[in-house]
């Protein structure tokens, strides 16, 4: 089917082109384009030519999924067309409402006018994808609007409102509403004026050249140095604009394209490709069609108030969401609603927030001590203490209370949300939602779909998780879902490494260095090493079996919690955040590893950050072969939100792809032959080992993207 329409206004073509959703310029648009754009040019009748996207915006630049194939460079490429465009003897005005993005905007810089709706949005975006844009966007737009802001659009990468370039050469008129009769008058107007020898005005022959040029490149190379250090596409984008500055326009376009090349190959653009898609993916339920029809949710209730009741009630606070607050006594409710009441001041103070805002937003908390204030509310998401018998109880409750139709949650980060909903009669009601710690600013929602969780139900969460600006991917029912249960073996290696002779600050070094946000160490010390004791003895209750460092146990033993308690893994100081390295924990650890008769031995960084990674790409394969997790996609997603993985990696799943599934086996056997701890954790995955045997692909497996 051809999404590109040409359509006669007096002497002017109007070419509409554009494939849902978002006019992307694959192949096909590009080649019905080209042809309708030389047939334009080859009527005699046209004087000019107006390009118009379709469906209310341009275009949102080249079709990402073409990228490494050989559709993307089938002529006519995106270059191509640019330059029948820009050589047409005839004017080419350009249309710009909606989104104006990547190749679409490059695509109307080759233009000879452009017209603009005020509603418009224009920007480069190639960077965040770790690119640079590639069809001739890094010489043109600085020959347009200066290097200084070339480099602001491009290292940004924000699609920014039109009217900000009303004045520069880039734009011919902004007007109000729908661009393209504007863009036919004044196509009318030049065409004559251009038959009769005026030149068309190109980018291409403007210079982007001036005084100031080097010390602004000096200072942008700085500052993406600085910034960016794992992302090579910031310096290339800046090295391509040299090139619109100091070198002809054909020198600069081969300089860009040249770049554009190099980075399309690099780990980090395909990683970070993946992370577009792979966000994109996490809404998409196989048996659960778009066309759900879905539950209103206009009032929330909470059930308890302690960190996590307190943070989730300020999620929906600040999506404008009333909220009953529920606790068990009216101390425990007062220390949350100041918690809640503290934090939106802080909001306030930093000027992140209006007093008007903030006093709307405080208005929709309602705090109570009685389940039958709960009544009208549309979900209720309970957030008491990690204990089955609690949670049970509670649930039982607000089946007694909660309206027909209700939606109730659970918070649980590790329970089985199925023996929760049992208590209940509506076990149909019941789901499970995962907020992540501080729940009002992280990302992640871990959507826990039961056994008899309804289709609309969890159609309704995930729509809910978009309102509250969550990530929410869903998980089948397991101890700890996806993310707890991957990061409690990631946690076993980091003990078992601590046995053999490494220490928490070097660990944590090793794998901040490999780009986590924070080392297993930290990150315990700061989530409260409480709680995974309190899993630990669950656990061996369970599973009696488990083979695991007691070195944790110990540190407990001590009190030593974490930064709550001052004291963890590390030493903290009052009023600092820092985390000092500690004599205490480091005699606590020489002791346990001469107690179990182990001999030291350095372990280089290599070995901890591939112990750590594998350990969670092992357990990963089993989730998704078990079908905890949808896709892979999905569970890269969970770690680029919630675990602080190196988004430049893609999460754990994409970086085993990319060092290569056998070779993570290869590694994995050798760890096996480690005496110390459990060499049995480094038994493949059977859907690892398969995969790896046959030279597979994890997105093979579940649900397609
Ligand atoms: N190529 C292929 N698919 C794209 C796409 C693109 N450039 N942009 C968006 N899509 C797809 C999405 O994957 C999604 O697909 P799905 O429905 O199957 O999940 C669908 O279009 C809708 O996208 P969103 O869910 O993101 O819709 P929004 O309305 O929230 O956002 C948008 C629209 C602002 C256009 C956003 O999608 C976006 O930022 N897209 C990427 C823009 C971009 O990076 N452009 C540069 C491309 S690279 C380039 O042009 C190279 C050139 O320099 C040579
Ligand atoms: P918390 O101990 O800070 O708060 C629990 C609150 O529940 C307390 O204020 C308590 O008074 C209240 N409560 C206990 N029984 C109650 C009842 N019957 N009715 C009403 N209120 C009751 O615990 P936290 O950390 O907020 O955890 C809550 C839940 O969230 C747990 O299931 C936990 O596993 C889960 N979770 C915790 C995370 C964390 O990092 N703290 C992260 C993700 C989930």
């Amino acid at each position: 089917m051809s999404f590109v329409t040409s359509a006669r206004d007096g002497a002017v073509a109007v070419i509409r082109f554009g494939e849902p959703p978002v006019n992307s310029l694959g192949r096909e648009t590009r080649l019905a384009l080209a042809g309708e754009i030389a047939a334009a040019i080859a009527d005699p009748a046209v004087l000019a030519i107006v390009l118009c996207g379709r469906n209310g915006l341009f275009s949102a630049g080249a079709d990402i999924r073409e990228f490494g194939t050989p559709a993307m460079l089938a002529a006519p490429n995106l270059g191509d067309l640019i330059v029948l465009v820009e050589s047409s003897p005839k004017p080419v005005v350009a249309a710009l409402e909606g989104t104006c993005l990547g190749g679409g905007l490059e695509l109307a810089l080759g233009c000879h006018y452009r017209v603009a709706s005020d509603g418009a949005k224009l920007g480069l975006p190639e960077v965040k994808i770790g690119l640079l844009p590639g069809a001739g966007g890094t010489q043109r737009l600085p020959r347009l609007i200066g290097v200084e802001n070339a480099l602001n659009v491009i290292l940004g990468g924000e699609a920014l409102p039109a009217k900000l370039f009303v004045g520069s050469p880039l734009l011919a008129a902004l007007v109000a509403g729908d661009p393209v009769p504007a863009a036919v008058t004044l196509a009318a107007e030049r065409g004559p004026l251009h038959r009769d020898g005026e030149p068309l005005p190109k980018a291409r022959d403007r210079s982007a050249a001036g005084p100031n040029v080097e010390p602004l490149l000096l200072f942008a190379r700085n500052t993406a140095r600085a910034a960016y250090a794992a992302y090579p596409a910031p310096l290339k984008c800046i090295d391509a604009i040299e090139a619109a500055a100091t070198k002809s326009f054909d020198e600069g376009l081969a300089t860009e394209r040249s770049l554009f090349v190099e980075l399309m190959f690099t780990p980090v653009s395909k990683a970070l490709r993946h992370a577009f898609f792979a966000e994109r993916a996490t809404s998409k339920i196989a048996d659960v069609p778009e066309s759900t029809p879905l539950r209103a949710v206009n009032s929330a209730a909470v059930i308890g108030a302690g960190t996590m009741g307190s943070g989730i009630a300020l999620t929906f606070l600040s999506a404008g969401i009333p909220v009953h607050l529920l606790e068990t006594s009216d101390e425990a409710l007062q220390r949350g609603v100041a918690r809640i009441r503290q934090t939106i001041e802080g909001q306030v103070k930093k000027g992140r927030l209006t007093l008007e805002a903030a006093t709307t937003r405080g208005a929709l908390l309602k705090p109570t001590l009685h389940y039958e204030d709960l009544a009208d509310a549309d979900i209720l998401i309970e957030a008491v203490f990690e204990e089955m018998g609690v949670k049970q109880q509670v649930f039982a409750r607000l089946d007694q209370v909660a309206k027909a139709g209700a939606i109730l949650a659970t918070n649980t980060s590790t329970l089985d949300v199925d023996a929760i909903a049992a208590v209940t009669s509506r076990p149909a009601d019941v789901i499970g939602t995962h907020f992540f710690s501080p729940a009002n600013i992280m990302k992640l929602l871990e959507v826990v779909r039961g056994r008899s969780t309804a289709k609309d139900v969890l159609a309704t969460t995930m729509r809910l998780a978009k309102t509250l600006r969550k990530t929410a991917v869903v998980s089948g029912v397991c101890d700890g879902f996806i993310g707890n249960r991957m990061i409690e073996q990631y946690i076993r290696q980091a003990l078992f490494m601590l046995d053999e002779g490494a220490s928490p600050m070097q660990i944590d070094a090793a794998v901040e260095a490999f780009g986590f946000a924070m080392g297993p160490f930290r990150m315990s010390d700061l989530a409260g090493n409480d709680i995974g004791w309190h899993i630990r003895k669950r656990r061996l209750v369970e599973h009696p079996e488990i083979i695991y460092s007691e070195v944790a146990d110990r540190l407990c033993e001590l009190g030593r919690f974490g930064q709550k308690t001052g004291a963890g893994w590390y030493d903290y100081r009052k009023g600092d955040r820092n985390a000092y390295p500690s004599p205490v924990v480091d005699a606590l650890i020489a002791t346990h590893r001469t107690s179990l008769g182990c001999a030291q031995r350095v372990i280089d960084a290599r070995e901890i950050v591939d112990r750590l990674v594998y350990a969670l790409v092992n357990e990963a394969a089993k989730i998704l072969e078990e079908g905890i997790a949808q896709r892979a996609s999905d569970i890269d997603m969970v770690y680029l939100t919630g675990y602080g993985f190196p988004v430049y990696r893609g999460g754990p799943m994409c970086y085993a792809e990319e060092v290569g599934l056998y070779t993570v086996v290869l590694r994995m056997q050798e760890f096996s032959r480690n005496p110390h701890g459990d060499p049995a954790f480094w038994t493949a995955a059977p859907l690892l080992a398969r995969l790896a045997a046959n030279g597979g692909a994890f997105n093979s497996v579940g649900a397609r993207s």
